[in-house]
């Protein structure tokens, strides 16, 4: 039985920056943002928006009727909780209409737990066929201010549905993947924004990508040859670029060109949203399956997870035939032009708007956020959202 993606979406918010306005700002060359880094467009989300409606609007633009009654799963990964116990998929759960039948739980390990709920939803479909799993990788990417980290933030959800014979990607059973503790980012309980050692956790990326790529080769037989394409964990986008240059140095000219062409098409989606920490794996093969005009059905894709802290993992998928005509790359397309940009000076408003902390009952603007789904504020302490479009 083959098992994997059936279905893909994201959804990010509809406020950007521009990062070559951000570098003037902070006194920068664009181009160190845009080409050293590889950024060009950083979603920002108001606080009508967080973990919860995020993950919410991704998943509404991609399930029907029929696939909300046949799931029994649900899998969020976060690392933008939004409660100490409370699962964000519980709200998922009601906020979508889903079974009651269903087991909802949150994961976290940085950037890597949605590759765990993958792996969780493919053990889940061998022992039970019939029904499928709604995965959701949701993220508001925060280090700060006048940060060296604050080019690579950014915010939005993916939502993938797993299932048997997939219509999308059918994953292969051989997975390779690695732990080793280490702080190379973090987020303690009282911080708002993240911690990192910045290069330390770049050579920690690439160090892992390395090494799971030539265990996953040593364990198959498989090398670079039997790639169609590579995806990474971006961050930003030049950090993938980085790990895939490592990785083809001494590889034939053909299959360098054939990697490099292939993520320069995936990173397309990342380079004007941003880092989406548990997503942006996931974005970033919505944006190869939706952009490329080489991919055919039989290519074999490897994705490579990082999460920080650190585990990482390297797994690859098979593209189904007919994968094209599920895609959703009309939506996106709109989702992304429609989006407003704002001055350096809104953002960072924006940024320093803080939710009252500890006050048990408050109300949120949402007038002016078009997303079908919104945090409208706490009454009671208790979280409310509502669907208003
Ligand atoms: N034109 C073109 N390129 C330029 C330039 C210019 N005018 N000026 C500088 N550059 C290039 C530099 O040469 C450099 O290129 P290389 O990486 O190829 O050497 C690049 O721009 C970045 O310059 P710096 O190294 O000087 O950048 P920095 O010190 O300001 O910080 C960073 C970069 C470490 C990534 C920082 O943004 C950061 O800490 N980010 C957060 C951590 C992160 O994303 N780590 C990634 C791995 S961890 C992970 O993946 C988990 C996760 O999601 C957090």
């Amino acid at each position: 039985m083959n098992i994997g993606i059936d279905k893909i979406g994201f959804f990010a918010p509809h406020l950007y920056v521009e990062t070559k306005d951000l570098a003037v700002k902070r006194g920068v060359e664009p181009e160190k943002f845009t080409i050293g880094i590889g950024q060009e467009k950083m979603a920002v989300a108001p606080t009508s928006q967080d973990a919860v409606t995020l993950a919410a609007n991704a998943a509404l633009s991609i399930l029907t009727e029929e696939d909300k009654q046949a799931i029994d799963y649900v899998i969020f990964a976060t690392e933008s909780g939004v409660d100490h116990s409370k699962a964000a998929s519980t709200y998922i759960h009601n906020l979508l209409g889903l079974p009651s039948y269903t087991r909802a739980v949150e994961m976290k390990q940085a950037c890597y737990s949605a590759t765990a709920g993958l792996q969780a939803a493919r053990g889940h479909i061998a022992l039970n066929p019939d029904s499928k799993v709604l995965v959701l990788a949701s993220d508001i990417s925060r280090y700060g201010l006048n940060t060296a980290g604050e080019i690579t933030q950014g915010a939005g959800a993916v939502a993938f549905v797993v299932a048997k014979e997939p219509k999308i990607l059918s994953i292969e059973p051989t997975s390779v993947y690695k732990t080793e503790e280490a702080m190379d980012f973090w987020r303690p309980l009282y911080s708002e924004t993240a911690f990192v050692q910045g290069k330390f956790s770049v050579d920690q990326y690439i160090n892992f990508f390395l090494d799971l790529l030539e265990r996953y080769n040593e364990k198959t037989n498989r090398s670079l040859k039997d790639f169609d394409a590579l995806l990474f964990h971006l961050p930003y986008t030049k950090m993938g670029l980085k790990a895939l240059r490592k990785s083809v140095e001494a590889a034939e000219l053909e299959d360098q060109e054939r990697l490099l062409n292939g993520f320069d098409i995936s990173k397309y989606y990342n380079a004007i949203v941003g880092n989406i920490y548990t997503g942006s794996l996931y974005l970033s093969l919505v944006s190869l399956l939706e952009n490329s005009q080489t991919l055919e059905a039989g290519d074999r894709i490897g994705l490579f997870s990082y999460g920080s802290g650190s585990v990482g993992e390297f797994f690859t998928g098979v593209l189904v035939p007919g994968y094209e005509q599920y895609l959703n790359t009309d939506h996106h397309t709109a989702m992304l032009k429609n989006r407003t940009a704002l001055t350096v000076e809104e953002y960072e408003q924006i940024f320093e708007e803080k939710l009252p902390v500890g006050e048990k009952d408050y109300t949120v603007d949402t007038t002016k956020d078009p997303a079908p789904f919104v945090f409208t504020g706490v009454t009671e302490h208790m979280r409310q959202y509502k669907r208003q479009a």
